[in-house]
């Protein structure tokens, strides 16, 4: 049984304070801390903060900690921490309004992630295998790693209006080779930029990717492609982009100039501009998979650019995790992925619900970091639990994020015989 739950803040890797939990049970102490985006908006689950400007300009999360202490340990504590779902709804039920900003949603996924590794301690199997128990009927899988290895949007100082640009193994023949493949991509990269844009250039990003000024998304994917034939993989190794749109989005029109400032406005493209240009960069480029092409309220565009079935199309700020969003985005055959924030979400049990629905719809899934990230590795055992096929949490360098990849290792390492890499399956529909 759950015996203590003692919350704490802590740093994120931006330097912004998080949530951390200890949960105690009478087999020893489980750890949870959660991540942090850029607020995406109206749909996702509300993360309190104090709102101090004095302390941590605003940041500091001690009613979630508080929350944690008194409310939740009150009602959680003497239960058994398998039953993830029974353990959630309590939470839920603690609050009155929908969307946990009074618990704080960062305050109720410590705690539901904390909860799901002392409920697998419990039954004395590795964490990936209990969340696929409470699934139900999954295969373990390893997904295909998704390496951000550019930069830019919201996560760089440079110019690239666009958020990302990543690799993905898809013809590794396991996690580990995928993983090398990935990292001698980014040093083989990092070479290609130092030529041409000189040490200068290979600052990164937040999210780890280098973050050159470049004054096109075509001039980063042709540096990401000289640095793949450098490797020698050729076709083994695919790309994606994360347009993040709704960043750059103007009314109807796309400021692609938006960071250059005195040449923004100068560039704007409207959604059927940017639907050519996405046609253009699938044919020029091994471009697999493409998140958030349009405006997050776009609904028309992104349709009808799935439609064209030119490669899988993502939704991220387009569906916030949110259950109806994506429940309506099926309906509508709107995208062809989802992208699976926990944290937008607030409770693992809840996590699960919008996977299944995905699933269930044979939509490619893929388990998602935030930019401001902690050590916790909780979302690679999920990929593989859930067999998601895809996970995508930065580039293969910086400790947050290869915290995730190295838990990733070990797990392929512990399934011995038994591990299965998504490999050609990463779409997994
Ligand atoms: P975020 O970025 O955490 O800043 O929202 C991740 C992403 O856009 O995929
Ligand atoms: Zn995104």
């Amino acid at each position: 049984v759950i015996t203590k739950i003692i919350g704490r803040q802590i740093l994120d890797s931006r330097g912004i304070p998080t949530v951390e939990v200890d949960l105690f049970t009478n087999k020893g102490s489980f750890r949870a801390s959660v991540p942090s985006g850029h607020v995406s908006g109206m749909y996702e689950a509300v993360e309190l903060r104090d709102g101090d400007k004095g302390i941590y300009l605003g940041n500091s999360v001690t009613r979630a900690i508080k929350n944690i202490n008194e409310k939740i340990s009150e009602a959680l504590v003497g239960m058994d921490p398998t039953l993830q779902s029974q353990i959630d709804q309590a939470m839920i039920d603690l609050n009155k309004t929908e969307k946990k900003g009074e618990l704080g949603a960062n305050a109720m996924l410590a705690v539901s992630i904390a909860a799901c590794k002392a409920g697998a301690a419990e039954r004395e199997v590795p964490l990936y295998k209990h969340i696929s128990d409470l699934f139900g009927k999954t295969n373990p899988t390893l997904p295909v790693p998704a390496f951000t290895v550019i930069s830019g949007g919201k996560h760089a100082g440079n110019n690239l209006a666009i958020q990302e640009i990543m690799i993905l193994p898809i013809g590794a023949n396991r996690f580990e080779e995928a993983l090398q493949m990935g990292s001698e991509t980014y040093h083989h990269l990092k070479a290609v930029i130092k030529e041409k844009y000189g040490e200068q250039g290979c600052n990164v990003g937040e999210d780890g990717g280098f973050s050159p000024n470049l004054s096109s998304v075509q001039e980063g994917l042709g540096l990401v492609k000289e640095a793949i034939s450098r490797t020698g993989y050729g076709e083994r190794i695919k790309m994606a982009i994360d347009v993040a749109a709704t960043t750059f989005c103007k009314g109807t029109k796309y400021d692609l100039d938006y960071k250059s400032q005195n040449k923004s406005g100068q560039n704007f493209k409207s959604a059927d501009d940017m639907i050519n240009m996405y046609k253009e960069l699938c044919a020029e480029y091994p471009i697999v998979s493409i998140e958030d092409p349009f405006d997050r309220e776009d609904w028309e565009h992104i349709k009808q650019f799935s439609e064209l079935g030119l490669c899988q199309v993502v939704g991220d700020d387009f569906l916030m995790s949110n259950y109806n969003r994506t429940k309506r985005a099926i309906n509508e055959s709107s995208c062809t992925a989802l992208l699976l924030k926990v944290n937008q979400i607030g409770t693992v049990t809840e996590a699960l619900e919008v996977v299944k629905l995905a699933k269930d719809a044979h939509w490619g899934v893929v388990a998602s970091h935030r930019i401001g990230e902690t050590e916790d590795s909780f979302i690679a055992d999920l990929s593989v639990g859930l067999a998601m096929g895809q996970i995508k949490t930065g580039a293969p360098c910086r400790g947050e994020r290869v915290a995730k990849y190295n838990q990733l290792l070990r797990i392929e390492e512990e399934l011995g015989d038994q591990a299965v890499y998504a490999g050609e399956d990463w779409r997994a529909t």
